[in-house]
């Protein structure tokens, strides 16, 4: 589907080339870490495994995400949903396909403010014995489909929030840890904190509407969201303010109290109706200004997609059978009802491929 242009900038999907923060990051992923030695087995000192309770869906690939905090330095968490780094605090993720080590992300924090991150990708060599900084990304990284983001397109996504990392705060990190990595009440018996959450934050729902609400949080709310911190010059892929995924610590109290349910129940998510709703379109899409989110994934999320859609399905009460819910006693499947949806559909598909051809028509 072709989207709204109204994001301010007009070609928002171009990023910025690499900033001067990332060409001082060293060449080679060894000397930052997270390993210990120049064989890449173990790892450095201090440095520790953690992992979201929900995950950016990366087209199926396997991930490992590891921190390492200076000594005896503490991460500010007197905002709860935004907790700031200290100076040197590193950050990795790697991504490997069978076995095979595709690419290490690095986060560096390098000064005490706010937007001081550095953010860049290293790419393994064919060896396996080390990996290669890639400021322009790689397309097909390793023969596999896997493509490795530019450094300006991380900046798309981590640069939506203050903390700037996305998947080691107090929602991600709450409930039972697996062996050996970190979970939140490690964090606040390590003194890492420098405010202890107060209670471990509990996400509202049965196990249709947790999963909905956490892959929402996990793979949109770092665009969609409506506390974005200001940056100067144009960030690429950012969207309008309207709708915001956040699973806010604050507002876990029901499922309708989630900015979720507040801002795109009713909009994007048509109640009763995952066929009629833009958001389960956009995220069962490929294809550059159909889907969502608009980079870093090839392959649709066909299980999310599926508890997505249960989700909206149950939204009005979910019976079993869709007429048996609230909104379609409402707007029941009879002939007429059923054309106006089909119209619709329609009249959105045609104005979709006016856009495109219109849009076509300019370029060339
Ligand atoms: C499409 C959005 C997106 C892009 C593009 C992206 N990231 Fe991330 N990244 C995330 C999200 C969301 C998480 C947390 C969830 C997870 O790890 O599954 C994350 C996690 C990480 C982590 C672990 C720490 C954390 O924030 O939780 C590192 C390190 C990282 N990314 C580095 C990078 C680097 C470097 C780039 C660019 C080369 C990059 N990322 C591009 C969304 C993105
Ligand atoms: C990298 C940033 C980014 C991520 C991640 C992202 N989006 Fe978007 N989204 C955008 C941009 C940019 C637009 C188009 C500009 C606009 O309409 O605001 C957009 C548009 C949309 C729209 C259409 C708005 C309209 O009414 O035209 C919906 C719905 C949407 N996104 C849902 C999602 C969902 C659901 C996810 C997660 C599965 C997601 N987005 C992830 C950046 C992002």
């Amino acid at each position: 589907m072709v989207l709204t242009f109204s994001a301010g900038c007009g070609r928002y999907w171009v990023c910025d080339q690499v900033g001067a923060s990332e060409t001082r990051l060293p060449e080679r992923v060894f000397p930052t870490g997270p390993y210990a030695d120049p064989s890449m087995t173990e790892l450095a000192p201090g440095v520790l495994p953690f992992t979201p309770r929900f995950a950016l869906w990366s087209d199926g690939s396997d991930k490992q995400r590891w921190i390492w905090l200076p000594e005896g330095q503490q991460i500010d968490s007197s905002d709860m949903d935004d907790w700031a780094f200290p100076a040197g605090t590193r950050v990795w993720k790697q991504f490997s396909i069978a076995g095979t080590r595709i690419e290490t992300r690095l986060l560096e924090k390098r000064g005490p403010g706010a937007g001081d991150w550095s953010a860049l990708a290293y790419v393994w060599d064919a060896e396996q014995t080390d990996a290669h900084a890639a400021p322009l990304g790689e397309i097909d990284a390793h023969h596999t489909e896997h493509d490795v983001p530019a450094a300006g397109e991380c900046r798309a996504c981590h640069g939506g929030r203050r903390s700037f990392v996305l998947g080691f705060s107090a929602v991600q990190l709450a409930g039972d840890a697996a062996a050996g990595e970190l979970g939140l009440s490690d964090l606040t018996e390590r003194g890492w904190l420098s405010e202890p959450a107060p209670s471990e934050p509990v996400v509202p729902g049965n196990d249709v509407e947790v999963a909905a609400l956490g892959y929402l949080h996990a793979n949109c709310s770092h665009c969609h969201n409506q506390n974005r911190p200001p940056r100067g010059g144009a960030r690429c892929f950012a969207p309008k303010d309207d709708y915001d995924f956040t699973l806010e610590v604050g507002r876990l109290d029901t499922v309708e109290s989630t900015p979720t349910y507040q801002t795109v129940v009713g909009h994007a998510v048509t109640r009763g109706d995952p066929d009629d709703s833009k958001l389960v379109e956009l995220v069962s899409s490929r294809g550059m200004f159909r889907q969502m989110p608009p980079l870093a994934t090839q392959k649709v999320d066909s299980d999310a997609v599926a508890n997505l859609r249960r989700w909206i399905e149950g939204l009005c009460g979910f019976l079993g059978r869709r007429w048996a819910s609230c909104c379609s006693w409402l707007d029941p499947p009879t002939r007429s009802n059923l054309r106006r949806r089909s119209s619709r559909r329609e009249q959105r598909e045609s104005r979709r491929w006016r856009t495109w051809a219109s849009r076509r028509r300019r370029s060339l």
